[in-house]
């Protein structure tokens, strides 16, 4: 999608941080969005003057989900741009000591809402038949370890570049899809924990304090749109999680070198084809 004037945009976590710059780059280039939010989406939406609505959306309820999918539709008659963006980070911890509480939270939000969100939007963007995008927000945190005690976030950003890169191929040929891996951004995401709701333990002290670090949201907003315009599947920000992505990628491929070898027939073990055999065998 190369023109965002005119085009429409559902943004969830669409009141701070990234999706907000997301909302205003948007809105500058002549689009309409659609800001959801657990909190405060309403006044992030009246900021942004006439071509935005704010939505109370918790993603972690699919009735919220729903209704903030019926509400877009029945308000701007269309959706183009789909950036499923909400995400919490939990406090600190070893593996060993990560508290059950947070892992819920951390999942039920980054996981299932991010799924719950990509279901509801694919099956009604379908529907609508024209072309269309989805960004769904990973982290660096998707395509690496950055060290320990961040077992929680890290792997709840595994998730969503898992079901990401297997959404990309079901999608209809209309729909592109990008997973947005950014570093390090100047928000109030350390913060999050302070607002954990009462279901999950409730709001706890963040260790990590303010991120005052990190690039501008508007910079990572202006290189995530360009990641859409160009249809890029893996939108990366941040030349600094570079080394971190590549010895992921030259441990992986050492230790094919190092313990597989490529001999006569190998293809019979191809799990790729032999899934798209048997997925093929299933709709005859
Ligand atoms: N800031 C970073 O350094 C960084 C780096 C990589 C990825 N990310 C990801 O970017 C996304 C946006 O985070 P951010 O940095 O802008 O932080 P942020 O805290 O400013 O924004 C997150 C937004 O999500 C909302 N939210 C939380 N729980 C919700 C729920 N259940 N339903 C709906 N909305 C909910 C919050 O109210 C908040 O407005 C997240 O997915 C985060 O994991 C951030």
């Amino acid at each position: 999608m190369e023109n965002f004037d005119g085009k429409v945009a559902v943004i969830t976590g669409g009141a701070s941080g990234i999706g907000l710059a997301i909302a205003e780059a948007l809105v500058s280039e002549g689009a309409r969005v659609a800001i959801a939010d657990i909190k405060g989406a309403e006044q992030a939406a009246a900021a942004l003057g006439d071509n935005a609505r704010g939505y109370r959306c918790d993603v972690t309820q699919m009735s919220d989900i729903e209704a903030l999918a019926d509400a877009a539709w029945s308000e701007f008659g269309q959706v183009d741009l789909l950036f499923n963006n909400a995400g919490v980070m939990p406090g600190v911890a070893p593996l060993t000591g990560a508290s059950e509480n947070d892992l819920r939270w951390v999942y039920e939000v980054n996981v299932f809402g991010a799924w719950n969100v990509c279901k509801v939007f694919v099956e009604r963007l379908t529907g609508q038949g024209s072309p269309a995008h989805i960004v769904n927000t990973g982290s660096e945190n998707s395509l690496c370890a950055l060290g320990p005690m961040m077992a929680v976030y890290n792997s709840s950003k595994h998730a969503v570049l898992g079901f990401t890169d297997i959404l990309r191929h079901e999608l209809p040929d209309f729909i592109g899809i990008s997973l947005l891996c950014p570093g390090v951004v100047k928000t109030s995401l350390a913060s999050s924990v302070e607002a954990r709701p009462e279901d999950f333990g409730g709001p706890e002290k963040n260790q990590l304090g303010d991120m005052t670090i990190g690039m501008e949201p508007a910079e990572l907003a202006r290189r995530c749109l360009d990641g859409v315009r160009r249809g890029d599947f893996f939108i990366v920000t941040h030349y600094a999680t570079r080394y971190m992505a590549e010895e992921r990628c030259q441990e992986v491929m050492k230790a094919f070198d190092e313990q597989t070898e490529a001999y006569d027939g190998w293809q019979e073990w191809d799990s790729r084809s032999m899934i798209l055999r048997a997925l093929g065998a299933l709709s005859d």
